[in-house]
C-alpha cells in the first residue's frame, strides 16, 4: 500500500518534472524566440527609432491618388503594441491616416474566418509576384490572375468573397471587422475615398481583367468600389498596432480580449504578410528585417513579431515600390535591436 503510494507519486513528481523541463526547453511555437519586452526597452526603442530617423526626408507622399498628396509629409509616429496588450509609442501615432494596403490582410483574414484558407488559395492565390502592387503584367502572366490578397487584383477579389447581398453591406461587414481588429470605431476619410474613386481606373481594369477571367465573386465594378473605400478607412499609428498585435496574439485583441480571427488562420495570414507585404521589395524586406508586415501607399506600416508584438511605423514619404521610407527603417531599426527577425536573432 505505502509502496504504491510512493510509486503513483513518484510517477507524479516525473511527469510533472519532465513537463516542466519541456515548459523551460520548448518555446511556445508561435513565439519569435526570447526578445526582450519589458517596458524600459521597448519605451526607449521606440523613442530611439524616432529621434533617429525624425529628419529623413526620402521618399515622398503619394499622387496618384490626389488627395493623398496633401497630408504632411513630415507626419511621423512609431508605436509598438505587445500581445499583452501594453502600447509604447513616440511622434504622430494618434494621426488618423488611410489605412490604404495594409486593410489587406485583415481582409484575406476575414475571408479565411468566413471560407476557410483554401478558399484563399483555390480562389484567389498565395504567390508573391516581384511586381509592383498594381501590375497588370503579374495577372497575365501568373495563371491565378488575381495572384494572392495583397496585391491591387488579389486584394479586389478577397473583397468580392466577403460574403453579402449589397455593396454596403460588405462593407459594413469589412469595417466592422477591422472595429474588433483595433477595438475602435474607424471611419472612412471621405475626401481620399473620393479622391481615390475618381482616379481607380487602373483598379476598375483589375476588376474587368478578374471577371472575364472568372476570377471575382460579386459585380466587379462593385468589388472595385468597395475595395476603394477599404483602402479609405482611417486609422491611427497606435490603432494599427492593436490591429498587428492582435495577429502576434494568436487572433485574440490584447486591449478588448476579444477574438477575432481563429489561431489556425493567423499564421496563413502572417506567411502572406512574410512573401508579398512588400511587393517587389518583400525579398529586401525579408532579408534586411525578418519579419511578416504589410505597407500602404498612406505611409503606415504593420510588422508583426509573433507571439511578441506589433511594430508600427507611419510616415507619408513613400518609394517607388509605394512603400513608407522613414516608418521601414524605424521598424527594422525596432526588430534588429530586439532580435526579433523570425529566422534567427543573429545575435
Ligand atoms: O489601390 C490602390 O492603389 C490603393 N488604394 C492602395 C495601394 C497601396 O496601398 C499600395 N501599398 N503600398
Amino acid at each position: 500500500m505505502l509502496m504504491k503510494w510512493f510509486n503513483d507519486k513518484r510517477a507524479a513528481l516525473i511527469i510533472m518534472v519532465v513537463a516542466m523541463g519541456m515548459a523551460l526547453v520548448v518555446p511556445p511555437s508561435t513565439t519569435a524566440g526570447d526578445i526582450p519586452t519589458d517596458p524600459a526597452t521597448l519605451k526607449r526603442l521606440v523613442q530611439e527609432a524616432h529621434n533617429k530617423f525624425k529628419d529623413m526626408k526620402e521618399g515622398k507622399p503619394a499622387d496618384y491618388i490626389p488627395e493623398l498628396a496633401k497630408v504632411p509629409a513630415d507626419l511621423f509616429g512609431v508605436a509598438i503594441v505587445t500581445a499583452k496588450g501594453e502600447i509604447y509609442t513616440a511622434g504622430d501615432v494618434d494621426y488618423a491616416f488611410t489605412i490604404q494596403s495594409v486593410s489587406k490582410p485583415f481582409t484575406a483574414a476575414q475571408v479565411m474566418q468566413e471560407q476557410g484558407s483554401e478558399a484563399i488559395m483555390d480562389k484567389i492565390g498565395v504567390e508573391p509576384t516581384g511586381q509592383k502592387f498594381n501590375s497588370i503584367l503579374a495577372t497575365q502572366v501568373i495563371p491565378q490572375v488575381s495572384v494572392n490578397p495583397l496585391v491591387n487584383s488579389g486584394a479586389i477579389a478577397a473583397v468580392s468573397m466577403v460574403k453579402a447581398k449589397t455593396a454596403d453591406e460588405r462593407f459594413n461587414k469589412i469595417l466592422d471587422f477591422e472595429d474588433r481588429l483595433s477595438g475602435a470605431k474607424l471611419k472612412v476619410i471621405e475626401d481620399v475615398y473620393k479622391s481615390e474613386a475618381a482616379t481607380n481606373q487602373r483598379n476598375r481594369a483589375h476588376g474587368y481583367i478578374l471577371f472575364a477571367s472568372e476570377r471575382i465573386y460579386s459585380d466587379p465594378m462593385e468589388a472595385v468600389d468597395v475595395y476603394t473605400k477599404q483602402c479609405s478607412i482611417g486609422v491611427t499609428a497606435k490603432q494599427l498596432a492593436v490591429m498587428g498585435a492582435t495577429l502576434a496574439n494568436d487572433g485574440v485583441n490584447p486591449v478588448t480580449k476579444e477574438r477575432v480571427i481563429d489561431a489556425r488562420y493567423v499564421p496563413k495570414v502572417l506567411a502572406l504578410m512574410m512573401m508579398a507585404g512588400f511587393y517587389n521589395e518583400s525579398g529586401k524586406w525579408a532579408f534586411t528585417a525578418g519579419l511578416p508586415a504589410k505597407t500602404g501607399v498612406g505611409g503606415g506600416i504593420v510588422a508583426v513579431v509573433p507571439g511578441k508584438m506589433a511594430i508600427v511605423g507611419f510616415s507619408p514619404r513613400v518609394n517607388d515600390a509605394g512603400n513608407s521610407v522613414r516608418s521601414a527603417k524605424a521598424i527594422e531599426y525596432i526588430a534588429e535591436q530586439l532580435g526579433a527577425n523570425v529566422f534567427g536573432s543573429g545575435h
